[in-house]
């Protein structure tokens, strides 16, 4: 059995600056603890992650498989903010998976 991790690569904007992350499929819980341990994002992920404060709105654009899919509060608490594009997401419902290979994430502001 390959016991190794899957490495992921993807490209993070931050107030235009534009980084490479690089981690492995389950290094964090989501791609909000990622971001905000990474980056050192202050403010971000205040719900800690249930999908209710969008305070880790991103603009998530090449993300693949099922994580195109927003299921959970996801939808719920975006609609209530007026956000109804696809790309528009919380990071915290995100998982660390292979779907954000080549993705880029841009981190928006509220
Ligand atoms: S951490 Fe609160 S919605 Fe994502």
């Amino acid at each position: 059995m390959n016991t190794q991790k899957q490495k992921i690569s993807f490209t993070a904007i931050e107030n235009g600056k534009i980084r490479t992350i690089e981690t492995f499929v389950g290094e964090y819980p989501n791609l909000m603890f990622l971001l905000r341990d990474k980056l050192f994002l202050e403010d971000f992920g205040e719900c800690g992650g249930v999908g209710r404060c969008a305070t880790c709105i991103v603009k998530a654009s090449d993300v693949k498989g099922n994580s195109q899919k927003k299921d959970r509060n996801e939808p719920t608490t975006l609609a209530k903010l007026g956000f109804e594009q696809e790309n528009i997401r919380l990071s915290c419902q995100l998982y660390i998976s292979t779907d954000l290979e080549g993705a880029q994430i841009e981190i928006l502001e509220l």
